[in-house]
């Protein structure tokens, strides 16, 4: 059903959409525009010609970084979301990582779950991590690669 492929600059605004409708406090574009600038790598899940979702990490040797994962409403629940995240998983393996960390709002449970289906620990809370309107503590997750 889903098809995993290289997120590239034209797929910024289709991500930017998924983003805004499935984040309490979204990236803007130009963090979508910096983020692709800098090479972090990116992933999409597309479902026929639509993305379904998108995911973005940073991978630096021993350690990745995942920085934002989004499956847009109507394809959540289906599959998306895990085979972006064993992509990401399959990549970092073959590029010799040891770690992948990650943060997620500590009241995000489906998502907790999500990262707990695929070995990841929770590590710590860091207080008020999340500012702006929505202020909230991040849960520190980390999974350790084979
Ligand atoms: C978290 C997210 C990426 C998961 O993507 P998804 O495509 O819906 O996930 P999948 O269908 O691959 O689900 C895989 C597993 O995650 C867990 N999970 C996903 N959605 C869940 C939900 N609503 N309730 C409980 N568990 C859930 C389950 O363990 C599920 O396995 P199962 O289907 O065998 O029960 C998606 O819910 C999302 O985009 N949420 C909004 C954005 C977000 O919170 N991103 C993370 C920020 S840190």
């Amino acid at each position: 059903m889903f098809k995993v492929s290289n997120l590239n600059e034209e797929h910024l605004k289709e991500s930017y959409e998924i983003e805004k409708l499935t984040n309490p406090t979204p990236w803007t574009y130009t963090n979508f525009k910096s983020s692709f600038e800098v090479g972090h790598f990116g992933l999409i899940c597309t479902h026929k010609n639509e993305i379904a979702g998108f995911a973005i990490y940073s991978p630096i040797k021993p350690e990745a970084h995942l920085l934002n994962i989004a499956v847009t409403q109507k394809f959540q629940k289906k599959g998306a979301g895990s085979i972006l995240l064993n992509t990401i998983i399959n990549q970092c393996k073959v590029m010799g990582i040891k770690n992948i960390y990650l943060e997620v709002r500590i009241s995000n449970a489906k998502a907790i779950l999500f990262y707990e289906k695929f070995g990841f620990k929770k590590d710590a809370v860091r207080e008020n991590y999340y500012t702006g309107e929505q202020k909230e503590d991040a849960l520190l997750m980390s999974k350790t690669l084979a």
